[in-house]
């Protein structure tokens, strides 16, 4: 089956230029394409293991790169529709995070300090649904180094498409200030809703 490009309803950003989200868009969109590609090119190569079996293993391989940078991407964009918006502190994602993190604006510091690892990838805060707590990790590239199984409350991409144009390549962390100045908590309050149901 193949995926499709998914729309974002993205405004005006702070600290995010126009032509910054036009780009990165455009990247994203290059992740949906190459994912359909290689499914397409699979049960030809599948047809004579003999002869493309390593070629077949490397297609899989992508594939899962691929996958990576469409979902990714899709609820890193969703993050900024409908605007800038601060956490609700009658949520339950807030009550949550104070739990872990004695005060729910305190998971902040811990994802910046995550999001500044040096090298391509992105900055994540999952929710384990067993153990009733956050887990803040940092995923190389976007296939590499992620708490399996377990889904995302936020998703904050740091390669340096992301900045390089607004702040050059030594901008990462002005990046991030600004990422977390637009970013709409009432979509993480949906998604970890969502995940209670
Ligand atoms: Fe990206």
């Amino acid at each position: 089956m193949n995926y499709s490009e998914k729309t974002f309803d993205i405004g005006p950003l702070e600290g995010i230029s126009a032509k910054s989200i036009e780009e990165h868009l455009a990247l994203y969109a290059g992740y949906v394409k190459n994912f359909n590609a290689i499914s397409a090119l699979m049960p030809e190569y599948a047809g004579d293991l003999e002869k493309n079996g390593l070629a077949l293993a490397e297609l899989i391989r992508r594939r899962s790169f691929e996958f990576g940078g469409m979902r990714l991407h899709e609820l890193y964009f969703e993050q900024f529709e409908g605007g800038a918006q601060a956490q609700s502190e009658s949520s339950a994602l807030s009550a949550a995070l104070a739990k872990d993190y004695k005060a729910a604006e305190h998971v902040v510091p811990y994802l910046k300090a995550v999001a500044t690892t040096r090298g391509p990838g992105w900055a994540i805060l999952y929710w384990d649904p067993e153990a009733k707590q956050f887990l803040a990790g940092f995923s190389g590239e976007q296939h590499q180094g992620h708490f399996v199984t377990l889904p995302i409350i936020l998703a904050l991409d740091v390669w340096e498409h992301t900045y390089i144009l607004d702040y050059g390549a030594g901008g990462r962390g002005k990046y991030i200030d600004a990422f977390f100045k637009n970013l709409n908590w009432s979509v993480l309050e949906k998604r970890f809703a969502d995940i209670q149901k």
